[in-house]
């Protein structure tokens, strides 16, 4: 039986409003990502993510979904969708989408309804709407606070100044994200119709949005703890048991399908055996391994990392997927270029310290040829195969993440990691669109990264992800076993059927085995010896 393709896929995502923009208006749109799919194919990816692009008032970049079945037309139309799925399909690309079930806009349908109706109502249990606590519920229902900063409730004439004053809704993201009621047999209906209209339309799978969270503890308890959902961390709002129902739900809905079509978890859970639960045969296909994305930079810590995620991965006989960049955190060449690399993954501002980016890319350019020589899955976010680095000197009024807003100024927020794209040095905004609009600035640096500088540059970084992509899939280390190799403290060290992967972090150069091939080094090696923050791939056999 052929191998179901989400095992070993290397997976691109990409984000819409930065991709690229084929109208003008600043924004990356549908039509736009079509023209550049062949790109993709010259890369070598198995397929692409595509973060949200369905109707939404963007308060949180497309997170915060008004209608799950129409496009925004800021990206286009239902149309484009199809052109952009079928484009995909013939140049051997799948497509996944993001689902957004957690919460839906203030602007959905449902929501507004929910507001201009009575407390106890069908409309309104929909959503977590609840009585206030003090004398006249004027305190909110409990203590959670907003991942963006602030309370998790907002009472409702906030929202639309009815005068009912009475009930508070919940949103663990932006005021302006309700968390839907996943106790609700018509909000689990609704989002079946809604996995099925996208099934249909070809996707190849869904990558699902805090997947941990859709389901609460009884009772809403009060939490003292802290509750930053990118730490993994536990509580009565984060991987309640009763999540799984769902994903058993959806699992047998995408089985009525034909061509292996997957779900991926976003889910930040607090260790791997709680993850691989949602990796049950039963259940979804894959995971993010957050984990590696945010492992500092320590050989100890990496081998530690890969062994516990694989081990736990393979006792339900799910793959373990790779990760080392997303839209919600510092890009890695940034992230390896702080004092203490990999330390944290917050986004940066000026006021911040600013990283040593020629070190941090040489640790990132080491840190993917790891990871694509890891059996499993990989991910690879736009921009990271030109190496760019995170904006860190963002202007604050350009800033549009609600975690700036929310936390009162305190947090830069993501904005950093999502910059637009940078195609052609000497084009306007960097070739993102046609006439130099774009919804936020590139840095300076980005042109001498942008693609056309460097597709068939030797020892660019995109050529290095070319590279170790086509060689990946030539001998199939996707679907290989691990082996671990004992080489020195510093030196993360495995081999993957013929191929020995060796990286050498933050430790002294050390030599290569005698008599084996050089097949690909993050960092020219000419005396036989491993540099220190780099990675080689050898031919043993
Ligand atoms: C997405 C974020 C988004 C949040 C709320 C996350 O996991 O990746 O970009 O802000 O969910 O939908």
């Amino acid at each position: 039986m052929a191998v179901e393709w989400w095992r070993d896929a290397v997976i691109y995502q990409i984000y819409p409003r930065s991709f690229a923009d084929s109208t003008g208006d600043g924004y990356g749109d549908l039509p736009g990502i079509v023209e550049r799919l062949p790109y993709l194919r010259q890369l070598g990816v198995d397929a692409v993510w595509l973060s949200p692009f369905y109707l939404s008032p963007m308060a949180d970049a497309g997170y915060d979904v008004a209608d799950y079945l129409t496009v925004d037309p800021l990206f286009g139309d239902l149309a484009d969708a199809q052109r952009l799925i079928e484009r995909a399909h013939e140049l051997d690309l799948r497509v996944i989408v993001d689902l957004v079930p957690n919460h839906t806009s203030d602007e959905h349908k449902w929501f507004r309804q929910a507001l201009v109706s009575e407390p106890g109502s069908v409309e309104r249990a929909r959503y977590h709407f609840v009585d206030g606590r003090g004398e006249g519920g004027e305190l909110p229902p409990n203590n959670w606070k907003s991942i963006f900063g602030g309370p998790a409730w907002t009472r409702i004439d906030d929202a639309d100044g009815t005068g009912d004053r009475t009930q508070w809704y919940l949103h663990l993201f932006d005021v302006k994200q309700p968390d839907l009621n996943w106790d609700n047999e018509e909000v689990r209906q609704h989002f079946d119709d809604v996995l099925r209209f996208w099934l249909d339309l070809g996707v190849d799978g869904f990558r699902v949005d805090v997947a941990h969270s859709l389901v609460k503890a009884d009772g809403l308890p009060d939490w003292d703890e802290e509750q930053a959902m990118l730490d993994g961390l536990v509580g009565p709002m984060w991987d309640q048991d009763g999540v799984h129902d769902v994903y058993r739900r959806w699992r047998k809905i995408l089985d009525e399908y034909d061509g292996d079509r997957s779900l991926v978890a976003e889910a930040w859970v607090a260790d791997p055996e709680r993850l691989a639960l949602y990796l049950r045969p039963d259940e979804m296909h894959t995971a993010f391994n957050f984990e590696f994305l945010d492992c500092r930079w320590d050989a100890a810590e990496y081998r530690e990392i890969i062994a516990s995620t694989m081990a736990a991965d393979e006792a339900v006989g799910a793959p373990t997927t790779w990760v080392l960049n997303n839209h919600d955190v510092l890009r890695s060449v940034s992230r390896f270029g702080l004092t203490d690399p990999g330390s944290s993954h917050e986004g940066l501002g000026s006021e911040d310290e600013q990283p040593d980016n020629e070190a941090g890319l040489r640790r990132a350019r080491a840190a993917a040829l790891m990871m694509l020589g890891l059996p499993g899955s990989a991910y690879v976010y736009q921009g990271e195969e030109l190496g760019l680095p995170e904006h860190t000197t963002l202007p604050d009024e350009l800033r549009q993440d609600p975690t700036w807003f929310r936390s009162g100024f305190t947090r830069v927020g993501r904005d950093g990691c999502r910059i637009p794209m940078a195609w052609e040095a000497a084009e306007p905004a960097l070739g993102f669109s046609p006439n130099g609009a774009r919804w936020l600035p590139q840095p300076d640096a980005y042109a001498e990264l942008a693609v056309d500088q460097q597709v068939g540059e030797d020892g660019s970084t995109w050529e290095l992800y070319r590279s170790a992509l086509a060689l990946r899939k030539e001998l199939a280390l996707g679907r290989g076993t691990l082996e671990w190799v004992d080489v020195a403290d510093d030196v993360v060290a495995f081999d993957n059927g013929p191929v020995r992967v060796l990286t050498n972090v933050l430790g002294s150069p050390v030599a290569l085995p005698e008599g084996c091939e050089v097949l690909l080094s993050s960092t020219p090696i000419d005396d036989g010896m491993l540099p220190t923050d780099a990675s080689v791939w050898l031919r043993t056999s």
